[in-house]
């Protein structure tokens, strides 16, 4: 016992009041009570502990923590008395004769009781996976903690129809949050944001039924539960298993304050909890993250981060779940008086006055005009009937902002205040004159510049994220750690490059022309004048070895459609890549700013099938890019495209192909093929669909960015494009060049070659086929565009002959 005590001693010292008169027990029995310095504990050597706990100040808790220290910091499991901490003095938590259990503060008020009674004895007793039992000699459960959970279940902790689990406020806050997890009435297990003015569910997403979430209300039970092999069951069939699966580690499950529900499981080794299970890795899509009228943005480098609308201000500066207030006055009566501020790849989920569907944007305008408590519209082009529906909003909340959603928003402002909002889409706005000019702006850090460098990182640079490759990679990790051997180097000059050589060419890292997951892109001027884009990974990614193993097969793709890698550097942590500088930035900009004819555009239609031809079938292993969107095709100088930004990419090896499971959706909404949303297997046939929609973008002009100052050009999903498309080309053959001339890009003026185009839009039709067996490889794309290529005088006599229908 003595060393018993020496052991909690040491281990407890730190939040837990001076232990030198405490007493240590195994249970309570009627008429005795625990003081703020005695300890409940299960076994000798317990996984749990049980008493008073410091949540701040003098204030204490009645609480249950597993009994080892975390970094000085015990990890609370159970809580009696979260919202009403108790003083440091004469607080007692006893047993009474009654057999009630009761929690009394230094005032003599009753805190917290287990509402219990019985005339037999009763035992209060703590058993060794957590729960704390009152219970009779006859063995009658009158009350156990298993029942009361706070914001954790431990494994076997059975979750029912009258349990829920509610978060806490914060990190150090323990006091009730705004999240509750709790079975639905329909029996589904559900996440629900509870806030001071709004509630909303989020988990499993509203706007999918239930069994499209994999969930069903099966039968009677409501019951749920974590095991101790880390396998989660519910009785609406909800099941996940943790990463870390099977018998061992201490595990638990928490509705974080952050609303996301993970399981952590203990790496004795690290001495920390590590994340195992969550159920989403979005954090943006958890509802009153950022309060009303507020957006919430996902940085890769920093997470979440919350930001006012334009003409809105925090309420309350050190608490974002209270959101933003406006910062205006706006006059109803006087419908002339408001007007509207568009904000790009925003969504507001939810809080719709009501629905209109297929009206003209005026009109939407108008109606939101009409009424008072309209603060702002969606105006929403839909899939299903291809015409645009229109969304009033009567509250701005759960605000989204990512370049993955399509659609703008439309504030209403003032119109004295609209004037005055500076550049609202600042951060996502494409400067077409100076989209890139090299080294021309020196980097200086504002509060949003991060913001800004996030887009350019998607828009402007692609890179080679290589985390991804690692699994393939460390594979095929058989190059020393002195240098690697890439048999491209004397081609094309791949080299190493110092540290201090690449800060040189940077001017101090001084141009950031994008970021990513991965690490920040500058521009630079290396030694021999080529323009060059550096990449700095970010520290600790990864050792040296597995870094050059990555190298040396990245270094191995040439292809003078993909992005040309010139070097790299590993010195001490620092790790870098240096590739070819695009001066033409990508497609997705060059289409935005109208700066593509139609020989260019065929030409980029050919060269990304080439470069994405070679990537499939022509390197040494098989690539699938798997990201293939106008962001991730670059340009240089002659608008050659090269394909970029490999970062979702796997290789496989060429036989594993059709068999490889994918066990994530990669990609990005609106680009991606059928099966990622099916779950069928990915094949090449993915890269191929993506493909199909990139060229009906170029065909149509139909870019994924809007043109802000113009109203009238609401941006279009990419797969509605599909379907408008094939509607307003199908038809008999007569009338059918006329067709397409109606579907063709105005910004071309007309000025195409109409066979040629006509074989592109074949071609992009049979790659956005959902069945992938009848997409064309894209090797068979080459030959199809080439074919056409290589008959090219044939074909400028020929179409002279007039409106003539073409056979592939
Ligand atoms: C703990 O209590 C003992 C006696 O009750 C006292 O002598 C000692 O100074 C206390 N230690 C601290 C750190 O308060
Ligand atoms: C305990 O937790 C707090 C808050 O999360 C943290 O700041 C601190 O570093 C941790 N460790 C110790 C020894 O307090
Ligand atoms: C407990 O004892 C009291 C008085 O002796 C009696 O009135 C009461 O009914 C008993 N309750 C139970 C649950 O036996
Ligand atoms: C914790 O949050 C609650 C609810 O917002 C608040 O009343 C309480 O003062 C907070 N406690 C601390 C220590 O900040
Ligand atoms: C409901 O399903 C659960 C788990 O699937 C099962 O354990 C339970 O017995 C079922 N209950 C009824 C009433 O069928
Ligand atoms: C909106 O305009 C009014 C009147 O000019 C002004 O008082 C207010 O500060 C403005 N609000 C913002 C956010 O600019
Ligand atoms: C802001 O929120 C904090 C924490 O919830 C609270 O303590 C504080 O009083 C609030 N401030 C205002 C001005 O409402
Ligand atoms: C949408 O509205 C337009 C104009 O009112 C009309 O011509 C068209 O038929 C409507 N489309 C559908 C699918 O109802
Ligand atoms: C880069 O920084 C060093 C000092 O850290 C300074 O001496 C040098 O002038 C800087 N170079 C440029 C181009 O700013
Ligand atoms: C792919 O995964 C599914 C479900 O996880 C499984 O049923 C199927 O057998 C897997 N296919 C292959 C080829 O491994």
């Amino acid at each position: 016992m003595a060393v018993l005590l020496l052991l909690l001693f040491s281990s407890l010292a730190l939040s837990l009041p001076n232990l030198s008169s405490s007493k240590i027990y195994t249970s309570l029995s009627k008429g005795s009570s625990l003081t703020i310095q005695d300890v409940l504990i299960s076994s000798p050597n317990p996984t749990f502990s049980a008493g008073f706990l410091n949540v701040g100040g003098n204030a204490y808790s009645f609480a249950i923590w597993f009994t080892e220290p975390l970094n000085g910091n015990f990890t609370t499991v159970w809580m009696a008395n979260r919202d009403q901490p108790v003083n440091g003095k004469h607080t007692k938590f006893s047993l009474q004769n009654s057999g009630n259990l009761l929690l009394t503060d230094a005032g003599q008020i009753n805190i917290w009781t287990s509402n219990t009674k019985s005339n037999s004895s009763v035992q209060l007793e703590f058993y060794e996976n957590g729960n704390l039992v009152l219970s009779t000699s006859e063995g009658e459960n009158l009350w156990q903690s298993f029942d009361f959970p706070t914001n954790t279940l431990l494994p076997d902790q059975l979750f029912t129809r009258n349990t829920i689990l509610v978060s806490s406020r914060s990190k150090t806050n323990h006091s009730s949050g705004f999240y509750k997890l709790y079975f639905d009435g329909d029996g589904i297990l559900r996440l629900r944001y509870e806030g001071p003015e709004i509630t909303s569910v989020y988990w499993p997403d509203t706007w999918i039924t239930t069994a499209n979430a994999g969930r069903t209300y099966s039968n009677g039970s409501k019951i749920a539960v974590l095991d101790s092999s880390g396998y989660f069951q519910s009785s609406d069939l909800l099941q996940f298993y943790t990463s870390d699966y099977g018998f061992g580690p201490q595990r638990r499950l928490v509705l974080d304050y952050d609303g996301n529900l993970r399981v952590y499981s203990l790496d004795k080794q690290s001495g920390s909890w590590q994340v195992t299970w969550q159920h989403s890795s979005e954090p943006c899509r958890i509802h009153g993250i950022c309060g009303a009228n507020s957006l919430c943005i996902n940085d890769p480098d920093v997470g979440r981060r919350c930001t006012c609308l334009p003409g809105y201000k925090m309420k309350n500066q050190t608490d974002w779940s209270y959101g933003c207030e406006p910062d205006f006055q706006l006059t109803c009566n006087d419908k002339s008086r408001s007007g509207f501020l568009q904000l790009l790849h925003v969504e507001f989920y939810g809080f719709d006055l009501s629905f209109f569907p297929n009206i003209t944007f005026e009109a939407c305008k108008n109606v939101c005009l009409n009424y008072c408590g309209c603060k702002g519209i969606q105006y929403r082009f839909s899939l299903d009937f291809g015409y645009y529906n229109c969304y009033p909003k009567n509250i701005l909340f759960n605000g989204y902002r990512s370049l993955n959603f399509p659609d703008p928003i439309f504030i209403r402002l003032p119109k004295v205040n609209l004037s005055t909002v500076e550049n609202p889409n600042e951060d996502f706005n494409l400067q077409c004159n100076d989209v890139i000019t090299p080294l021309d702006r020196t980097y200086k850090r504002k509060n949003q510049d991060w913001m800004k460098s996030f887009i350019w990182c998607t828009l402007a640079v692609g890179s080679f994220e290589i985390i991804c490759m690692l699994a393939y990679l460390l594979k095929t990790r058989r190059h020393s750690n002195s240098g690697i051997h890439c048999y491209l180097q004397v081609a094309t000059g791949f080299r190493k490059f110092s540290y201090a050589e690449l800060k040189k060419a940077s001017r101090n890292f001084s141009q950031e022309i994008g970021r990513g997951g991965g690490g920040v892109v500058y521009a630079g001027i290396l030694s021999d004048n080529r323009f060059a884009a550096i990449k700095c990974l970010k520290e600790a990614i990864q050792g040296e070895a597995e870094f050059l193993a990555e190298i040396s097969t990245i270094c191995r793709l040439n292809h003078m459609n993909l992005i040309e890698m010139w070097g790299y550097c590993a010195e001490g942590k620092h790790r870098l890549l240096v590739y070819e500088y695009m001066e033409n930035g990508n497609l997705a900009i060059s289409l935005y700013c109208n700066k593509l004819n139609w020989r260019k555009r065929f030409e980029i239609a050919l060269g990304t099938a080439r470069g994405l031809a070679y990537l499939h079938e022509e390197c040494l292993e098989w690539v699938l890019h798997c990201d293939v969107k106008p962001q991730n095709i670059l340009l240089d100088s002659n608008y050659q495209p090269k394909v970029a930004d490999f970062s979702l990419s796997k290789l496989l090896k060429r036989s594993g192909i059709e068999s490889t499971n994918f066990s994530k959706i990669r990609g990005t909404r609106g680009y991606m093929a059928p099966e990622w949303i099916f779950n069928l297997p990915i094949t090449s046939k993915v890269d191929v669909y993506s493909y199909g929609i990139v060229v009906l973008q170029m065909i149509t002009g139909w870019g994924s960015f809007g043109n802000h100052a113009n109203d009238n050009s609401i941006v279009m999903e990419p797969r509605g494009l599909v379907t408008w498309v094939k509607e307003n080309i199908k038809g008999p053959d007569i009338g059918r060049i006329s067709r397409i001339k109606g579907i063709v890009d105005p910004s071309m003026n007309g000025d195409f070659d109409m066979r040629r185009m006509e074989i592109l839009v074949e071609v992009a039709l049979k790659c956005v086929e959902e069945d992938k067996d009848a997409r064309p490889t894209m090797r068979q794309v080459v030959d199809m565009l080439l074919h056409q290529d290589s008959d090219d005088e044939f074909l400028i006599t020929k179409s002279s002959l007039g409106d003539k229908t073409l056979l592939l």
